[in-house]
């Protein structure tokens, strides 16, 4: 499905009855990736709508630099346009992560409760925001090859990587579909992301924090320093997975979310 928000056409799925649940991805993925988490969470009887933000998958561009807050912004918009008012249950893994920290600061009112998924509440460091510049000015020159084949190898877990091998082409089918403008603009907007810790204490919405064990991105000990700043938050740790739990381990990964969502009825 697709609609124009804020002079922008954004691709989105809408799946099934019930309380919303906004799904927002990781870079430089899609929502393709949140598949088999549409399904199960409308299976649950909630609703389940997966964006795709600015430049990824069937989304346009536009011409605002990218920056987590416009994302954040995007998605309240499409909130109005399907005519979502009561607040929902944010779930982002990674940038997915970073846009709901920009949620929390912007748009707290429309929040039910939180999943955040194998991210981080810090900024890049000054050498990290260097490389994703770089990082960027090479996907214009040379076209998207170039992070996802930096990315594929860290972003799945070591036992993904050794035993599901079909896992891995998923997650490389899923980025090859990246287009160059949408990648570099998001490398920009990544590096300009805010520091979110203050944002930790001002959470005061029910909140799943999910990690994988093996995540070498977003390592468990990020996850359990956003567990210990946000107060009555629950940790899950994935075994088995890495950065992409969802769908390394969607099985895994789905029981968590579902038992979450259980405990908001
Ligand atoms: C992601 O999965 O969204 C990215 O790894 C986030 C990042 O590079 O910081």
């Amino acid at each position: 499905m697709e609609a124009t928000v804020r002079g922008v056409r954004l691709a989105y799925d809408d799946v099934g009855q019930g309380p919303p649940v906004v799904l927002v991805h990781a870079f430089p993925l899609n929502k393709a990736m949140w598949r088999r988490q549409v399904a199960a969470v409308a299976e649950a009887g909630w609703r389940a709508v997966a964006v795709d933000l600015r430049g990824f998958g069937g989304s346009e561009a536009g011409n605002e630099p990218f920056t987590m807050d416009l994302c954040a912004d995007d998605v309240a918009a499409l909130l109005d346009h399907l005519g979502i008012q009561e607040p929902v249950v944010l779930a982002g893994l990674s940038m997915g992560g970073y846009v709901a920290f920009a949620c929390v600061r912007r748009h707290p009112h429309r929040l039910r409760a939180l999943v955040l998924a194998d991210t981080r509440a810090e900024p890049d460091t000054e050498e990290g925001r260097a490389s994703r510049y770089d990082q960027a000015r090479r996907v214009e020159q040379e076209g998207v090859g170039v992070v996802v084949e930096a990315m594929l190898p860290r972003l799945v877990g070591e036992t993904t990587r050794a035993r599901r091998p079909e896992v891995v082409a998923e997650v490389r089918e899923i980025m090859a579909a990246a287009r160059p403008e949408g990648v570099a603009a998001a490398l920009r907007g990544l590096a300009e992301r805010p520091d979110s810790r203050p944002v930790l204490a001002k959470i005061d919405v029910p909140t799943l924090i999910v990690v994988g064990e093996e995540d070498v991105i977003t390592p468990p000990a990020l996850a359990e320093a956003m567990h210990t700043g946000i107060k009555g938050s629950r940790l899950a740790v994935i075994p088995g997975a890495g950065h992409l739990p969802n769908l390394e381990t969607p099985d895994a990964f789905n029981g968590a979310l579902i038992g979450f969502l259980e405990t908001l009825r």
